[in-house]
Formats: structure tokens, sequence, C-alpha cells
């Protein structure tokens, strides 16, 4: 179902005439940087894309057990279940297709999956980098008090150097496969975000931290889905800020790319894309998910009816088994390398495969289709076969997709938008 964009337009318009009072209307933070799976090489770092299944899982785990307390299972999609703890599992790929490169990865630390903004929090302003996660809805930091080594070189959050420090009850938890986890006590401090500022919010200072972290620049993430997924059961930062009206508008807007990537906070950034935003309506209650959305290669429908998470937290776009199989059935050459991967010869990396919610077709191009080489001939597919518990027909949909378009969360309209990249 479609909403009319001329409304935002409008409601954008508006404000834009109108003197700003308050400030964060339209405010954009840059992106430092990103880089895909791939290597220097071309090749696939197969040992982190396995990592991050398995961070990616474990996450929408936690937010289907939030989910379960706030809401009630009632709130689940059709068929999904909360999952075990998902583990790392490097075994069951073909011998030569896929494998784990773990010598390499040792000296190439360049690989950062995410992109990352600065924020800081406390009276005086501590700072950290943070990969802002439509896919989740709380906000972690590493503590001053972090014992792990993880925490090696990352910025803490020292609650004693900040006067508007708050020490709540209750705990932050999220577990790892690989046994660890991220948790901490529950705090609130006054959090900025491209001179967008939240009053009161709350965040975890987290005490432990996951090693699948280690090696990533980034210090924490702020979650940016609705209430409902919260562990801490309270408003995400940008809905703090709306209800502060430290932004008149309850927009946000991405442009995930090689360089100019930008969170725009309080609306949409018009020199980042042309053309009119097509809007879809969000269904259920905790996540940016749109329904009626179909998979296509070429001009063909492979997989319709399907219902789609939009996650900028991310990297790859996952499916249901079945669905992801009937979609590189038709892709020529293709063939399943174990763990929900798929390969196809590199001579011919796919550059029609769209998702399409009943307007335009929204295509990946080659480029973020490509995972990286798995052997000298055969390319890795971005779109990987998984099933995460969160529905039967559900897709989620990460960066490998949201690199090619304009994104936009609106929770004044409870819908995301596309927009064409210029
Ligand atoms: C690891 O993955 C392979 C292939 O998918 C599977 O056969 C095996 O059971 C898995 N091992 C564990 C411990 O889950
Ligand atoms: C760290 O430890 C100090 C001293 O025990 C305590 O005052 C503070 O609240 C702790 N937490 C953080 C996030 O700094
Ligand atoms: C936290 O800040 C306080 C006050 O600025 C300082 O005395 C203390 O050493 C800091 N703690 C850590 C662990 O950095």
């Amino acid at each position: 179902m479609f909403i009319k964009s001329s409304l935002i337009t409008l409601a954008l318009v508006l404000s834009a005439t109108s003197t700003p009072l308050v400030g964060g209307v339209g405010t954009p933070i840059a992106f430092q940087k990103r880089s895909a799976l791939t290597k220097d090489d071309g090749s696939l770092d197969y040992r982190s894309a396995a990592e991050q299944v398995v961070r990616d899982r474990n996450k929408h785990r936690q937010n289907l057990l939030n989910l379960e307390r706030n809401r009630g299972p009632e709130a689940f999609n059709d068929g999904a279940y909360i999952p075990p703890v998902a583990t790392l599992n490097l075994t069951g790929t073909s011998p030569g297709d896929l494998h784990a490169r773990q010598a390499e990865s040792l000296t190439d630390e360049a690989n950062d999956e995410y992109w990352a903004g600065t924020i800081t929090i406390g009276s005086n302003k501590q700072s950290f980098l943070i990969d802002f996660d439509t896919g989740s809805s709380d906000l972690w930091v590493p503590s001053a008090n972090c014992t792990s080594s993880t925490c090696n070189g990352k910025d803490k959050y020292n609650a004693t150097a900040s006067t508007t420090s708050v020490h709540k009850s209750g705990q932050f938890s999220i577990s790892y496969g690989d046994g660890s986890s991220v948790s901490g006590p529950v705090y609130t401090d006054t959090v900025t975000v491209a001179g967008v500022t939240a009053k009161n919010q709350y965040f975890s200072p987290v005490m432990t931290l996951s090693s699948s972290f280690a090696g990533e620049a980034m210090d924490g993430i702020l979650g940016m889905a609705y209430p409902a997924i919260s562990e801490f059961n309270q408003n995400p930062f940008f809905n703090s800020a709306k209800a502060q009206g430290a932004v008149k508008t309850g927009v946000f807007a991405f442009k995930l790319a090689k360089s100019g990537s930008e969170l725009y906070l309080g609306g949409t950034n018009s020199k980042l894309y042309t053309g009119s935003i097509e809007y879809h309506t969000v269904v259920g209650s905790g996540f940016w998910q749109i329904g009626s959305g179909k998979v296509q290669v070429g001009s063909k429908t492979v997989v319709s009816n399907i219902q789609t998470i939009i996650d900028s937290g991310t990297t790859l776009v996952y499916g249901p088994p079945s669905q992801v199989a009937t979609l590189y059935a038709s892709i020529p050459g293709s063939k399943a390398a174990g763990n929900g991967f798929y390969t196809f010869p590199c001579t011919s990396v796919p550059n029609n495969v769209a998702f399409s919610w009943g307007g335009k077709s929204w295509t990946i191009s080659a480029a973020n289709m490509n995972l990286g080489r798995a052997s000298t001939t055969r390319c890795v597919g971005a779109i990987v076969g998984q099933d995460l518990g969160l529905g039967k027909n559900v897709w989620l949909v990460g960066d490998s997709f949201m690199k090619n378009v304009y994104s936009v969360f609106s929770f004044d309209q409870n819908a995301v938008g596309f927009a064409t990249l210029k």
C-alpha cells in the first residue's frame, strides 16, 4: 500500500519555512567509512561473513525476546519463533569454494562491515563512533569499567565524569554464539547526534563485549527501530529526540555508499536523491517492516508476497532458505555453497536482481550483489538463505540492498520510503 509522498513533502516544506526555534530540522551526520566483506585481493572474507550471520541471527533473536516481553507473542509475524542462540559454524561449505581465511584476516583489519558516525554522551560530551542500526532499538557503548580485552582501544563511557548521568535499575544483555555477550547496567544521560540532543536517554555502558566486536573500529550501536523491540522498553534515541522537540519531523534517512554516506535526522536531504520518495506502510509493531514485497530477476518475479525488514545494521540480505533457493535457481550458473551462501560465475554476476513493493523495481547492482571471490572463477552472492526466526515469509534486507537506494524511515507516517540516489 502506498502513502502519497506529497504528504511528507508538504510537512517538510512547512517546517523548513518556519523559523527553526529548535535545532535538528534536517541535520546530516556524515559516516566515516564503509567496506564490504571483500578483501583487497577481491576474495570473500568468509570468516567475517560467517561471524556477521551469527551476529545478525542473535541480534534478531534478542529483538524477538524483547518483543515478546514488551508486547506478547501475538506481536510476532506468522511463523516467527525465538531461535536458539546461533553459533559460529565454519564447516559445511564445499572445499575450495568458500573457506575461512583466518591467516590473512589477522593482518587485514581494515574490513568494516558498517557505516559509523560520531555521537556524544554526557555533560562532558564523551565521544563514540557508532553504528546506526534500523534493526534494533537500544543504545550501548563500552563502559569505563569494561574489563574484557575486546574493550581495549575503544572509547568508554565514564559515568563519574558526567553530571547528567543517572544509574537506573536493571541489566542489558545480548548473547552471542561464541559464548560471549554484550552486557552491562542501565543508565540515562544526554545523547547528541549531529547537533540533535535527547536528554535522559536510556542506554547501557557495557561491561562485557562480544569477541566479534574486537577488530572493529566502532564503539557501540545506536538502535533506530521502534520502542517495542527495545530491551530497555524505552524510547530509542530518535523517538526521545522527537518527543522532546529536538527534531520537528519524525523522519530520518540514509545514504549508504562508498563515499558521501550520511544519516539525515529530521527529514530527508534532497541533495542526495532525485524524483519522489515511494513510501510503504509499516506493518507489525517493532521493526521497519513492509509487506507485499517481491523479488525479481529481470522482468521475472521469482518470489512474491514477502515481508521485508529494512535493517541498516545488517550487512547482507537474508531470506527464508527455500525462497532464496528459488531466487538463485533463476540466476544462471549459481549453486549452493553451504551455510546459506550461494556462488555464481564471476564472469556473470547478476545485475538484475530487484525488490519491488508494488511500485518501482529497486535493483541491486552487480557490485553490491557480489560479496567477493570464493575461488578464481566463482563469486559469492549477497543474498543468503537463513531462517532467522522472524517469520515464514520474512526477509531481512540489509546494506547490500540499502546501498542501491536513498532510504527514508518515517515515524510520522509509519512508513519506509525509497528514492533514486543522485
Ligand atoms: C555446521 O554446518 C553444517 C552444514 O550446514 C551442518 O551439517 C552441521 O551440522 C553444522 N554443525 C553444527 C555444530 O551446527
Ligand atoms: C564504574 O565504576 C565507578 C566506580 O566504581 C562507578 O562510580 C561508575 O558508576 C561505574 N560505571 C560507569 C559507567 O562509569
Ligand atoms: C572517570 O572520571 C573520573 C572523573 O573525571 C576520574 O577521576 C576517573 O579516573 C575516571 N575513571 C576511569 C575508569 O577512567
